[in-house]
């Protein structure tokens, strides 16, 4: 495998992962999806260093969200199902896909400094392709940027993939697949997960709801939902193929509208989801507070298998900056949906993403956002400084805010939210919890996994326990970040 398991859950675009405070700058690691061997196949080409190309081979390396991730995972589908056979090492590729992110400036400039490291590729015959997010931003730009690469497209041309791999195999020089004004999703035959006990499925594909920061309505097209029917048969087929905890995915996933004459709503869809024979967990994210409701609230609480657990991006705590943003809901319409979660029976954890130093925004704003915080009770938040991206509205507005003073707001939001993260998780001490068993430390007895609030449990255990297995921990101690606790028990399948 290519990467480890603690990939935890937030978010769809340009980030990490897990209930933290988070420096998202910074972050963006990027992943590579693993091995997939198939048949071993002659090598033809040879890289610069001497060694060996392997011909039919490929090498994919994504940037960003876990939508990026998830299609990674598909498109490795769909190359393996071609007789591609996936390596570990670029040098060793024909064919070098980098999935790109754009959502913040220094996730865009990532995937050219790495593209620039792959200069000389060509000559050694290989084939270097950029998808995602860069890919439909920038289009056939990054041909005349970098000469050496084939292949652009975009996530709404998926479905094209084979036919302009089918090209690059004929021996076409450059190809490019980047429409976005499609109404297809991206579905493969065969998709290639990255992880044996968790699986993520898009249900719903681009965002109609044009927040004035934000590239992706631009570069994942508009809203995709797939019917209820195909979503509950991809569900049953991973249940019978051994996965026991779904991610649903969308950038805004509670606007899921089943395109079938069935219906059905999204709070009906979670329902579903969880009664497959199998399910033990469903997660879904993200979810935007307008389409946010009590329906879905009712579905947590009363089914245990829908973790209990809410990504709810406010971005902002002034409803003065909401309207510049174009979020389409005040503080207090926001703070009414934090209302009806806190109202549930079964505890639920909720998560956000804020932006700090939008256009215009003041020291009087700025401070709606902090207050905002003490009456959130957030469980952890993404928090990140105004990046000016092209194509989107707010390019286009004054009143920018010196990155010092960002940098300062983004410290004292950070600061403030780590006292919060760190009170609340205290209180948790002497409770128990189920864990998922995702990762073994190097430490013996030491083993890790996340709750079903979605919060990073590192716990000891006696037992030689199994990853993907389900225990039950007792917390003994707590940080901002992370619980700490010692296995009382385990749950059957
Ligand atoms: N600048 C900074 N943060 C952004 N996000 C989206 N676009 C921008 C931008 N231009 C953040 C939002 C969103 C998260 C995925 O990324 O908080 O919820
Ligand atoms: Fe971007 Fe707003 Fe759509 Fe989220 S809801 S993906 S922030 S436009």
């Amino acid at each position: 495998m290519g990467k480890s398991f603690d990939i935890g859950l937030e978010m769809l675009a340009g980030r990490g992962v897990g209930v933290g405070v988070t420096l998202n700058e910074t972050q963006d690691p990027p992943s590579k999806i693993g091995c997939g061997a198939s048949e071993e196949r002659p090598a033809r080409l040879r890289d610069s260093s001497g060694g060996a190309i392997g011909a039919g081979t490929f090498y994919l390396e994504t940037f960003g969200c876990q939508m990026n991730e998830h299609d990674s995972e598909k498109v490795a589908g769909v190359l393996l199902a071609r007789g591609y056979r996936q390596v570990e090492s670029a040098e060793s590729a024909s064919v070098i896909l980098y999935n790109t992110c754009s959502i913040r400036e220094k996730a865009a400039q990532k995937v050219f400094s790495r593209l620039g490291e792959y200069r000389s590729t060509q000559e050694d015959g290989q084939i270097i392709g950029v998808l995602g997010c860069v890919a439909q931003q920038e289009g056939e730009k990054i041909f005349s940027r970098a000469p050496w690469v084939s292949l652009v497209c975009g996530s709404a041309s998926y479905r094209k993939l084979p036919q302009l791999l089918s090209q690059l195999e004929a021996g076409n020089r450059r190809v490019t697949g980047l429409e976005t004004g499609t109404d297809e999703t991206f579905e493969t035959e065969v998709t290639r997960r990255d992880n044996p006990w968790r699986a993520y499925l898009t249900i719903i594909e681009g965002c109609d709801k044009a927040c004035s920061y934000c590239v992706v309505p631009f570069t994942r097209g508009p809203e995709r939902s797939r019917t209820s029917a195909s979503i509950l048969e991809e569900v049953r087929q991973l249940a019978d193929a051994g996965y026991t905890e779904l991610q649903l995915l969308g950038q805004t996933v509670n606007s899921y509208t089943d395109p079938s004459a069935r219906r059905m709503r999204f709070s009906e869809l979670l329902v579903a989801v969880a009664e497959v024979p199998g399910i033990r967990r469903v997660r879904f994210t993200t979810s935007h507070p307008r389409d946010f409701g009590k329906d879905i609230v009712d579905a947590i609480e009363t089914v245990p298998a829908i973790c209990e657990h809410v990504h709810l991006p406010v971005q902002s705590g002034s409803t003065r900056v909401l309207r510049a943003m174009a979020r389409t809901y005040a503080r207090e319409e926001y703070l009414e949906k934090v209302a009806l979660l806190r109202a549930a029976k079964r505890e639920i954890s909720l998560t956000t993403d804020l932006i700090v130093g939008f256009p215009g925004e003041t020291e009087k704003d700025f401070e709606e956002t902090l207050s905002l915080l003490d009456l959130a009770q957030y469980d952890g938040a993404f928090c990140f400084k105004y990046s000016p991206r092209p194509n989107t509205p707010s390019l286009k507005m004054d009143d920018a805010i010196p990155e010092e003073e960002k940098s300062r707001r983004l410290a004292v939001l950070m600061d403030k939210q780590r006292e919060i993260q760190r009170t609340r998780n205290e209180r948790l001490i002497g409770q128990s919890f189920e864990v998922m068993v995702e990762g073994k430390s190097k430490k013996e007895h030491q083993w890790s996994g996340h709750t079903s609030s979605n919060k990073v449990m590192n716990f000891t255990s006696r037992e030689q326990e199994s990853l993907g297995d389900y225990v039950h921990v007792k917390v003994a101690a707590a940080t901002p970040n992370s619980l700490v606790g010692e296995a009382v028990g385990r749950t059957e399948g």
